[in-house]
């Protein structure tokens, strides 16, 4: 008997439910940096925060696809290959493999890697330019006025100092004529703001959409998309006009969507292919720096997606960082003050770059790079604080009960409180402080933890408790540090897989999953998972003090 309809109805609906729930992935992309110069300490830290925001969402079993790369076009690659006197494109490729051997240092595991000047890329620039030109988005102009030869663009009244001119940052002002073709910005500008109204979270921190939704007010004029060749000629070639190149937001931008598997040539969103629907949904996140907030990001880059078809409900979601300053000031070349992340990864080994990047800044705000400061918290943090708990817990562990450990349901602290429920308030904050993408905060969970039990020990005194034979409580005691230690592995490994790996390893725990990121589950992260009668490993300094004269 063939089923009751509205049956039939319910059950592919709930099929359907399992196959979205199962297909979903959660997508991440960063800023892809500018190809003219090496990476800085800045670089690092964006990808960095996004590996590790990537690594917690595998953690909680999520799939996860994230994407980085390097934007390769551009005048100003093309003017630094003329001045290393060699072709842009061998140019770029030398510096590209720079990032990508940072990365690679750094343990930045990314899932797609977007070069702009790779054919894929180009074909969905294109094809996007096509489409928007052919439904009368785009139109060429002609712009009269003075410009600037430095900064590749045309000047208003506004540019001018308070003696009428412009200032020495421009360079060399000249008057100009010249055809372009422009965007219809404008257009879109009331959708936007609806838009922005209407998801309180499309920009996070909060204090950014408020900045960007103060910027859509004050938006007007088009988007000039195009360099004529005669002057750049390094770019992607406008599909109807061989003599132009599109200029910087159009080609580097659209990376998001051409490395997640989108077709140019389907205007309609639900018909895209299913692998790019699972990956661009309004969960996708979009990490990049405060400076390209306004306008590529939240003007531009929201105004193409929607311009070519996206709906309101598949937007994606801007996650805005701060910046590492130096003593106040912003790095650059011209202060000689450029911090290189291969410099201090070498000095100090790849975890502890990541882990001050992580942990010495507060995600949105800015923050003062100090070498100092990296010294001072690896100290503090990993080697005094977790490393000193681990050493002291396998080597009473080892020396007064042969390092086996007595499973116990729950563990009093020397105040009676519970250390399960330590342990369960203290994951559940970690959770929260994620949920924000505050990465300084949820690892401050993990290292107060690793404080109370070090605190722990100095109470208990185990040494006493061994000289008057107290077995039960040194069981306990053991259990419970081991618990906690476990858990602390668990915490920090998206920040630093390495040394979870290294606890674990010491704890003799998950042996067959070593070195893999499986071994680790946010799940586990609860009381009462290691087993009855296990023997722990001995203890190896895990964090070697930095000593500094
Ligand atoms: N190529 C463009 C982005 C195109 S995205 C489609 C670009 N490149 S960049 O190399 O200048 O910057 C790349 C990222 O690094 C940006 O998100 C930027 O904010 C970030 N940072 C650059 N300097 C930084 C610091 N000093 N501190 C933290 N992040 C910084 O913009």
């Amino acid at each position: 008997m063939a089923a009751p309809k509205a049956f039939g109805v319910a059950l592919e609906l709930f099929v359907r439910h399992c196959l979205a729930g199962m297909s979903k992935t959660f997508y991440l992309t960063t800023a892809i940096d500018y190809t003219n110069s090496p990476p800085h300490i800045g670089h690092a830290y964006e990808k960095v925060l996004a590996d590790v925001i990537a690594r917690y969402h595998r953690l909680k079993g999520d799939k996860v696809f994230f994407l980085t790369g390097v934007d390769q076009h551009g005048q100003k690659v093309q003017q630094s290959a003329a001045k290393a006197g060699v072709a842009p494109a061998e140019f770029v490729k030398g510096v590209t493999q720079k990032f990508v051997e940072l990365w690679k240092k750094l343990d930045v595991k990314y899932d797609e890697w977007a070069e702009t000047i790779s054919p894929r890329h180009k074909k969905v620039v294109q094809g996007m330019l096509q489409r928007l030109f052919d439904a009368g988005q785009i139109y060429k102009d002609k712009q009269t006025g003075y410009y600037s030869v430095r900064q590749e663009q045309f000047l208003t009244d506004k540019e001018r100092g308070a003696d009428g001119e412009f200032g020495p940052e421009w360079g060399q002002v000249e008057f100009r004529e010249e055809e372009n073709y422009y965007f219809k910005l404008s257009q879109h500008k009331d959708w936007l703001l609806r838009y922005i109204d209407h998801r309180k979270d499309a920009v996070i921190p909060d204090f950014r959409q408020t900045e960007l939704r103060n910027a859509i007010e004050r938006l007007s004029g088009d988007l000039c998309i195009s360099r004529p060749r005669s002057r750049l000629d390094w770019g992607i070639e406008l599909p109807f006009d061989k003599d132009f190149v599109t200029y910087v937001w159009f080609d580097a931008l659209t990376n998001y969507i051409s490395f997640a598997g989108y077709d140019p040539t389907i205007d309609n969103y639900e018909k895209q292919p299913q692998e790019f629907r699972d990956r661009w949904t309004n969960e996708a996140l979009q990490i990049i720096g405060k400076d390209i907030l306004v306008p590529a990001h939240g003007i531009y880059w929201l105004i193409m997606l929607h311009a070519v078809g996206f709906p309101d409900d598949a937007m994606s979601q801007l996650l805005v960082h701060g910046w590492w300053n130096i003593s106040g000031a912003k790095m650059s070349k011209s202060l000689g003050n450029i911090v290189d992340p291969n410099v201090l990864a070498d000095k100090y080994s790849p975890e502890a770059v990541r882990y001050y990047l992580m942990s010495d800044i507060a995600t949105g705000k800015d923050s003062d790079f100090s070498e100092e400061r990296l010294i001072e918290r690896y100290n503090a943090d990993l080697a005094n604080n977790l490393g000193n708990l681990l050493n002291r817990t396998l080597n009473m562990a080892h020396r007064y009960r042969d390092g086996r450990l007595v499973s116990s349901a729950d563990v009093e602290f020397a105040d009676n409180s519970s250390f399960a429920k330590l342990i369960q308030t203290d994951v559940e904050q970690y959770f929260d402080s994620f949920a924000y993408y505050l990465v300084d905060d949820a690892l401050e969970r993990a290292t107060n933890l690793a404080q109370l039990c070090n605190l722990q020990i100095e109470v208990c005194a185990p040494w006493k408790l061994a000289k008057e034979q107290d077995n039960q409580r040194l069981d306990q005691i053991f259990f419970g540090l081991s618990e906690a230690l476990r858990i602390i592995a668990i915490l920090v490994s998206p920040v630093l897989p390495k040394a979870a790996h290294g606890i674990f390893d010491q704890l003799n725990l998950k042996i067959e999953l070593s070195g893999k990121e499986e071994r680790f589950a946010l799940k586990d992260a609860e009381w009462g998972k290691l087993p009855d009668g296990h023997v722990v490993g001995k203890p190896v300094p895990l964090f070697p003090r930095i000593e500094t004269n």
